[in-house]
């Protein structure tokens, strides 16, 4: 199975994406995820980006295309993936859509999780992420147990998830973003998920969806 999570900042893509990759054993892409690797590591693509990133922008197509094109040559991936935070833009769908020709594989489904703004703000302020293993906290929801990590990090504030930062990637979100669902939905591979809810709730859903698109609910 080969799947994209779509959705606004914090709507639970990589909430969502931790409980799918244990169930059905895909490889996460995640483009946060690997930008923010660039980015600590100190490359010079890492440093170029979080200029965008700080200032809750997007980063250039081709630098994130670059990197999703490089990923997916990758042996883990055999077995499927799921992209977490790409595509972004429509020129980043129309290169995705290419590259999976180029090498041979198409896409089963696209998850769209929808959720409120008020609800998004409520999240995203009370998230913290290990700066270790990545894992996601939420003052909320699961507070880390004595302000540290299962694996010993110390879960963070993202720089990105300061007020005026997150302004910014609604507006990125709604203008650059959103018009993807209208893109996969007339090419019939669009699923909508209700993020409201626990996320053992939410991935129920998303399983739901999964197991109706694949008619056994295997793949
Ligand atoms: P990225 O890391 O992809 O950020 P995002 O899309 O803004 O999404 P988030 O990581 O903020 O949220 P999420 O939906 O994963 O929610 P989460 O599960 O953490 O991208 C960051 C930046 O990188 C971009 O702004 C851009 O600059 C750049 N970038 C990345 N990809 C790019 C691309 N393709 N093109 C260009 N630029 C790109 O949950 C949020 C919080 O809510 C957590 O605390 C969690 O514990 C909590 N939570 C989750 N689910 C629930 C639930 N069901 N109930 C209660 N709380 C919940």
């Amino acid at each position: 199975m080969n799947l994209i999570i779509m959705g606004p900042p914090g709507a639970g893509k990589g909430t969502a994406a931790e409980r799918i990759k244990a169930a059905y054993g895909l490889a996460h892409i995640s483009t946060g995820d690997l930008l923010r690797a660039a980015v600590k590591a100190g490359t010079e693509l890492g440093l170029k980006a979080s200029v965008y990133m700080d200032a809750g922008k997007l980063v250039p197509d081709e630098v994130v295309i670059g990197l999703v094109e490089g990923r997916l040559g990758e042996p883990d991936t055999s077995n499927g993936f799921m992209l977490d935070g790409f595509p972004r833009t429509i020129p980043q769908a129309e290169a995705l859509s290419e590259m999976l020709d180029r090498i041979g594989r198409r896409l089963d489904i696209v998850i769209n999780l929808r959720i409120d703004d008020d609800v998004i703000i409520r999240r995203i302020a009370g998230r913290l992420i290990c700066p270790s293993c990545g894992a996601i906290y939420n003052a909320d929801l699961n507070r880390p147990a004595d302000g540290l990590c299962k694996c010993g990090g110390r879960p963070a504030r993202r720089k990105d998830d300061e007020p005026e930062a997150v302004k910014m990637r609604l507006v990125a979100y709604k203008a650059q973003s959103e018009p993807l669902i209208d893109w996969y939905r007339q090419r019939g591979l669009l699923a909508e998920v209700e993020s409201a809810g626990t996320p053992a709730e939410v991935f129920d859903k998303i399983s739901g969806v999964i197991s109706k698109h694949s008619g056994a609910g295997k793949w």
